[in-house]
């Protein structure tokens, strides 16, 4: 006889990790979308400037990120999603240099939630591969995905050169929909466990309300940049 449990497990298995992924975070996605920094900045209802310090956080973020990738690349799991032509620290190193001139590391400073970001990133140590998979998942699919709207919004809205959005240039990776889609495949193939996929799927979660936070200091930081209304 079957026992529950093992029937749970057996229903949990049975759809696709790239799916359970899609429809768990499906809700924070809406929250990291409808934020107020991202709802405004698609919206056109800020500027360049604000391009720029969302380019900044990304620079600090990605920094880290992809040391956390090159950490397990050499594994079973990281190895099936660790891709060197994904990677975007060059490309905001050129846009920041464009933005902001050559000495641009002198202006960009870390905001509170993104130093939180960076610091859960760089805890995580070779044998937490899955979740490092979370955070590469939600932020390079939501780049080649969403992340392509945006850009051809930010450039036409707030006239940013394209030389300037190099982030969202992902030409070395090819046709976007095929990379996306054997992307899928390969989550769909990690040799998870049943701890490490639940682990997984918990840190892309997190990753969502990272980005979330660092919108929200982005919304805060500017605020305290306006003038004030004099009383
Ligand atoms: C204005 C902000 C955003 C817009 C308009 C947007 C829009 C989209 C769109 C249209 C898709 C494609 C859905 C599909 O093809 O099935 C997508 C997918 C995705 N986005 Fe976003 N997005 C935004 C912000 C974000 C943010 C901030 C993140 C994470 C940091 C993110 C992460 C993702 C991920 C991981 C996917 C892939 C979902 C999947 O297929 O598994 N998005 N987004």
């Amino acid at each position: 006889m079957v026992s529950t449990a093992t029937m749970t497990e057996r229903t949990q298995v049975v759809q696709p990790l790239s799916q359970t992924l899609r429809d768990e975070t499906a809700r924070a996605h809406e929250g990291a979308e409808g934020s107020e920094f991202m709802t405004a900045l698609v919206r056109g209802d800020l500027d360049a400037e604000a391009v720029h310090a969302l380019t900044g956080q990304l620079w600090f973020i990605y920094d880290a990120l992809e040391t956390a990738v090159r950490r397990v690349a050499h594994t079973a799991l990281g190895s099936a999603v660790a891709d060197p032509r994904l990677e975007r620290r060059p490309a905001l190193e050129n846009d920041l240099a464009n933005m902001m001139g050559s000495d641009w590391r002198e202006k960009v400073r870390i905001l509170p939630a993104t130093a939180r970001y960076v610091a859960r990133l760089e805890s995580l140590g070779e044998d937490e591969a899955a979740r490092v998979i979370a955070h590469h998942y939600v932020r390079y699919l939501g780049d080649i995905s969403g992340g392509q709207v945006i850009a051809a919004r930010l450039g036409t809205i707030y006239d940013i050169d394209a030389d300037a959005l190099r982030f969202y240039d992902f030409a070395a990776i090819g046709k976007i929909p095929p990379y996306r889609a054997a992307y899928r495949h390969q989550l769909d193939e990690l040799p998870l466990g049943a701890d490490e996929r639940e682990a997984l799927i918990a840190e892309a979660q997190e990753a969502f309300a990272f980005n979330t936070a660092v919108f929200a200091d982005l919304s805060r930081a500017r605020a305290a940049r306006q003038p004030q209304p004099v009383r």
